[in-house]
């Protein structure tokens, strides 16, 4: 083998030479050029050879044996016939790996691509978050972290932060609830994976409203749950009397005040039969309150969680619509008997940390930055909730009407009937630079009839530009009905 053709042919000849030699060599034995048996030289022929120092060969030489690709034999320094055993069944067998069969059965319900932009939901404006502040905060925060602190944190999170969230929750939701109830997740897909894991046991039933939010069946079916849609009405969702016998639930999955997709507001009525049913069957709710914060339209309506005292509910927000979603923080709030076991069961689970975030965020909301904060964006998301409504009204009179506006960052707007299918209308749309959600895609099992048309995300988008934007909406829609009605074309 020519050793110095070898190193001059090696691809990166940067950092140090015994490293060069090193990664050199061992290619060499991976690829079977130096095959398992063969003899290297010996150190000082082989520095005089490459005109290196005697040290670095022997670095290199030192580092192939540590990792058993060489031994020393009775004839100096030998391929160890491991090593080349080893490389050539690797090269033999293609890898037999892939997604559990669990994991590939998580059909993507409502998994459209991640897209930002108008008018995609959920995402709210973040050109307007006070990141200066944020900053000032993270910044003081990660000064005052102690080297302890720098330890796994309690399992449920940094105490300041659950006591801030708590007394956040008890004024303006109307929760009933103390800091040892609530436990810090990293977001509301983080909760929903922990309820699942935490409350329910693989083929147990969970409900979900239909239409409803594709993240949480992602979660329910991942933990082997047996998800049944419960249909959604005007009042939200609406099961039957007998929906409790037949498919009693372990765990129901609602968004009562804002419904996801629809927009729809639960009924009180609802709420106390739902919390009265659940509790007779044993079962648990799970209220996911993920945009409640910006209500528009009359008094804000309480959370679930505190309309009955120690109520069946596991109570889910996240910070991800009222700070940015990248910041991965939320939390679940659950009944005073369960405290102890999810603590004792996180205590041997949870990753523990981010300790600098809790302490900022903590101080966020005790500072009044964060009531501050949503104020403005419930003014600002009005104002473009209005200006959407108008350019809606206007583009398309007599086809649509719009829905679930009250709250929120997103809108509804249903297509009446004969004007059109939502996938098409989405598709032509994005084309045109425009994301739209199709309602019909959030439907669990059988397509729900009558829910045709668009969850619209409007939080990150300016007023002005509303009208230009709907009005591109429209010319798509009538242009896929144009090419539906006559398919020919002419
Ligand atoms: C119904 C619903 N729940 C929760 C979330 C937020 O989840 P996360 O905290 O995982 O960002 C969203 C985001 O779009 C949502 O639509």
């Amino acid at each position: 083998l020519d050793y110095a053709l070898l190193l001059a042919e090696w691809p990166d000849q940067t950092g140090p030479r015994q490293r060069i030699l090193f990664e050199c060599l061992r290619a060499a034995i991976r690829s079977g050029r130096l095959a398992p048996g063969a003899r290297l030289p010996a150190t000082r022929a082989l520095a005089q050879e490459l005109g290196i120092a005697r040290n670095t060969v022997l670095y290199a030489y030192e580092q192939l044996s540590t990792e058993g690709f060489l031994e020393a034999g009775r004839a100096g320094t030998v391929v160890s016939a491991l090593a080349g055993a080893a490389v050539n069944r690797q090269a033999a067998a293609p890898l037999r790996v892939g997604l559990s069969r669990r994991a590939r059965g998580l059909d993507n319900l409502a998994a459209p691509a991640n897209l930002a932009g108008a008018f995609a939901p959920g995402c709210p404006a973040l050109d307007e978050f006070p990141l200066h502040i944020w900053r000032r905060m993270m910044d003081r925060a990660w000064r005052s972290v102690k080297s302890s602190q720098l330890n796994y944190g309690d399992a449920a999170g940094d105490m300041g932060l659950r006591e801030a969230v708590a007394q956040h929750l008890r004024i303006a939701r109307g929760a009933d609830c103390d800091a040892s109830q609530v436990f810090i997740t990293s977001g509301t897909q983080a909760s929903l994976d922990l309820c699942s894991q935490a409350f329910a046991d693989a083929g147990d039933k969970v409900w979900i409203e239909n239409p409803g939010y594709g993240g949480a069946v992602t979660a329910f079916r991942a933990a082997q749950l047996d998800v049944v849609g419960i249909a959604v009405d005007e009042q939200g969702i609406a099961p039957r009397v007998s929906d409790w016998v037949k498919y009693c639930p372990r765990l129901v999955y609602v968004t009562p005040s804002h419904q996801y997709p629809t927009g729809t507001v639960l009924t009180l009525e609802r709420r106390l039969s739902l919390i009265a049913a659940a509790r007779a069957a044993g079962a648990l709710l799970i209220e996911d309150d993920y945009d409640s914060e910006f209500r528009y339209d009359g008094a804000p309506l309480s959370c679930m969680q505190g309309l009955a005292a120690d109520a069946p509910v596991l109570y889910l927000g996240t910070f991800s619509k009222t700070m940015f979603p990248a910041l991965r923080l939320g939390f679940i709030v659950v009944p005073r008997s369960l405290v102890t076991p999810l603590h004792g069961l996180l205590a041997r689970s949870s990753p523990r940390g981010r300790t600098a975030e809790q302490l900022a965020l903590a101080e966020f909301i005790h500072s009044g930055q964060f009531a501050l904060h949503l104020r403005r964006m419930r003014r600002l998301y009005r104002e473009r909730r209005d200006a959407l409504v108008t350019a809606l009204e206007k583009h398309f009179a007599g086809m649509a009407s719009v829905h679930g506006g009250s709250a929120g960052m997103h809108l509804v707007l249903r297509l009446n009937e004969g004007e059109g299918d939502d996938t098409g209308i989405a598709a032509a749309a994005l084309q045109a630079g425009v994301v739209l959600h199709p309602l019909s895609r959030h439907t669990t099992g059988p397509r729900t009839h009558g829910w045709n048309g668009f969850l619209m995300g409007y939080a990150q988008v300016p007023a002005e530009k509303m009208d230009g934007l709907v009005r591109k909406v429209a010319q798509c829609a009538a242009a896929t009905r144009g090419r539906a009605s006559n398919p020919s074309g002419h």
